[in-house]
């Protein structure tokens, strides 16, 4: 290996392919080479974005994603990048995308595979427009009868933690692949010039203690008590009952906020909210959630919906969302016994009669 660096191939045929590394209790047999094409999608889409506004990509595409929300031409061109480089390789069955209505199965002119890709080829893609930074996130998935219809939304309706491999792409100063194949968080850094991804940060472990969240806060309004009680507590700082001072972020990048959480502790909270009562959250569970929760667990950290680890929740749709919770281990922990505290009736209520129900809390409370 040149100068003794580790590239994504080396680490990915170290781990899954070559005895006595591999872990015979999962069939991983071609997972690699999946998780190679789809490091030259991530490539290909950080080069199309470093053209920035020169490179003819940005504006609307004119349509909308099956969420209703405008897609741009960026959603449409990452998400054909994603599919051409993975549909070939006989590797997969079959992929789901934000991007697409319906699963796509793998054309009858490709050999199928066994793994299932599901991922959002752009995320945060309103900071585009202000060259922002945003990111891809996948979930791998392998079928569990090789001869059940890959086209149908059942085979992807399972659980996160049945992933095989999950990971993003940070397209910041630097483009980063931080990748698990269930045996720790890795981080690699795109060398431009050469065109490898160079293992940089092996091993990433999220540390239990922060002092940094983050939370759309135009929200607050929408939040259920428990979240209110949490953020409340936070803002009041050192003077509150917490008796220290909380720092916060907010990029309105899954991605973005994540690789922070991962690189230096923190909390980032996409809750469930009233402000559109037939949503249970905001954020999708099968390529958004559930991927990022598999990368926060193996990095020693906690992703729950508040009240159930989002890697056991049970996908009922294929663009189902779900509230999400995610980030250092202790106040992941606090946010959960908020939220049962509250479920239990157990915090005191607040006395204001501004306030018909139960829903914000005594100065005085003490955690
Ligand atoms: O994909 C959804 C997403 O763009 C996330 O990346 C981000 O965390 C969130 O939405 C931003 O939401 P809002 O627009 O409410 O700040
Ligand atoms: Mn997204």
């Amino acid at each position: 290996m040149q100068d003794g660096r580790t590239t994504l191939s080396k680490f990915l045929i170290d781990t899954l392919d070559r005895p006595p590394c591999t872990d015979n209790t999962r069939d991983t047999a071609g997972l690699s080479a999946l998780l190679i094409d789809v490091a030259a999608a991530i490539k290909s889409i950080s080069a199309m974005l470093t053209k920035g506004a020169l490179g003819g990509n940005y504006g609307s595409a004119q349509t909308l994603n099956t969420h209703g929300e405008e897609q741009k031409k960026l959603d449409v061109s990452t998400n054909d990048i994603f599919v051409q480089q993975c549909e070939w390789d006989g590797l997969l069955a079959a992929m789901v995308s934000e991007e697409m209505e319906h699963v796509y199965p793998i054309p009858p002119e490709y050999p199928r595979g066994e793994y299932l890709l599901a991922f959002d080829p752009l995320d945060g893609s309103s900071n585009i427009d202000i060259n922002g930074v945003v990111g891809s996130i996948f979930s791998v998935l392998r079928t569990r009868d090789p001869a059940e219809d890959a086209s149908s939304e059942a085979a992807f309706l399972r659980p996160g933690c049945e992933q095989v491999a999950a990971g993003y792409a940070v397209y910041g100063p630097s483009t980063m692949l931080v990748l698990s194949v269930g045996n720790g968080t890795h981080g690699f850094t795109l060398e431009r010039d050469i065109g490898n991804f160079v293992l940089t940060h092996s091993n990433i472990r999220i540390p239990e203690e922060t002092g940094e969240f983050a939370i759309n806060a135009s929200n607050e309004r929408f939040w259920e008590p428990p979240v209110r009680r949490y953020v409340q507590e936070c803002k009041d700082g050192r003077s509150g009952c917490r008796a220290r001072d909380f720092n916060m972020r907010w990029i309105a990048s899954m991605v973005a906020e994540v690789h922070r959480i991962l690189m230096r502790g923190g909390v980032f909270m996409y809750p469930r909210d009233s402000k559109t009562p037939a949503m249970e959250g905001r954020l999708r569970l099968l390529y958004e959630a559930n991927p990022m929760s598999f990368l926060v667990e193996q990095a020693g950290g906690l992703a729950i919906t508040g009240r159930e680890r989002i890697l056991d929740v049970a996908p009922r749709a294929l663009h189902g969302r779900v509230p999400v919770i995610l980030g250092s281990k202790n106040e992941v922990e606090r946010i959960a016994r908020y939220h049962g505290e509250y479920d239990r009736g157990e915090d005191k209520p607040f006395s204001s009669p501004l306030f018909g129900t139960r829903s914000l809390f005594l100065p005085d409370f003490t955690a």
